[in-house]
């Protein structure tokens, strides 16, 4: 355990972790301020973690900038920043790797293989580290929430998963490392991932519950935007992230960029 949260544990604070990969946004900032309305004092890990990318994917180019993070992370009262190096998080002799059946297998599971496996084991590496009582996680990556809650409760990790709300811009366009990737009309394509959401959600409002029908709403309005190509569209079960289920869950490449967007259909879109 980090020898900040040995002192703070021992002095009976309660410590929420905010894990991100930097970059940081509106969205990332959300999770440190409910992190810390819930906390005596609050981590925030910054850590590019290799090993959830796939090879060819963004590792190289991810965005990074720790200067202007620190800065938001110091703006937003957060009490330490947790940035191992990579060769101290994998040192070559490393051989363990966190594998999480199941949920992590449909989806992104698919499209991204290995990514949870990476995934599931720096999140369990931070967990250890920082030994916080509460960590924080975005809706956002809603597959990412159920793996990482599934491996909380199979290894008895003693934290509890906090969850908060997908920040957006004011069209809707979910808030995303990956946005700065975009070009200027792709940055318009992309408002049809919520799009696609908000008609879905208004289609089971007027009461559509065939979920073969809902899928064709949301892939009618993707397909409707030239720049989109559609990885995938569905209407999953949020724990298991196969069907039936009310989560709809998007991922769509708009030029280079993969992006992902979800919304429980039951709930009205916001905004
Ligand atoms: P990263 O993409 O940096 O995201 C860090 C956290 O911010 C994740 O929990 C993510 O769901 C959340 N987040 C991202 N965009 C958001 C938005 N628009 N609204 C609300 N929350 C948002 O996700 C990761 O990093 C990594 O996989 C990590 C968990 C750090 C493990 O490496």
């Amino acid at each position: 355990m980090l020898d900040a949260s040995r002192r703070w544990r021992g002095d009976g604070k309660s410590i929420g972790l905010v894990p991100t990969m930097g970059a940081l946004h509106a969205g990332h900032l959300s999770l440190v301020d409910l992190a810390r309305r819930e906390n005596d004092l609050v981590v925030a890990s910054v850590f590019v973690n290799p090993i959830q990318f796939a090879p060819g994917e963004d590792f190289e180019r991810y965005p990074r900038d720790p200067i202007r993070d620190a800065e938001l992370l110091e703006q937003s009262g957060v009490d330490a920043i947790y940035r191992p190096s990579v060769e101290a998080m994998y040192p070559p002799e490393a051989r363990t790797r966190v594998h999480v059946s199941g949920v992590s297998e449909p989806l992104e599971g698919v499209a991204r293989p290995g990514h949870f496996e990476g995934v599931a084991t720096v999140v369990s590496k931070l967990l250890i580290a920082v030994a916080p009582d509460r960590a924080y996680f975005g809706q956002k990556d809603a597959q990412q929430v159920a793996v990482v809650k599934r491996l909380v409760r199979d290894l008895d990790l003693g934290v509890e998963i906090r969850v908060g709300p997908t920040v957006r811009e004011a069209d809707g366009v979910a808030l995303s490392s990956r946005n700065v990737y975009l070009s200027a009309e792709e940055r318009s394509a992309a408002a049809s991932l919520c799009a696609a959401l908000r008609m879905a959600a208004d289609a089971y409002a007027a009461g559509e519950r065939d979920p073969d029908r809902l899928r064709s709403v949301l892939r009618s309005r993707l397909e409707a935007e030239p720049l989109a190509v559609v990885d995938y569209a569905e209407v999953v079960d949020p724990g298991t992230f196969r069907g039936p289920g009310t989560l709809a869950v998007l991922a769509v490449r708009i030029g280079r960029t993969r992006l992902i967007d979800n919304h429980d259909l039951s709930l009205e879109f916001p905004g």
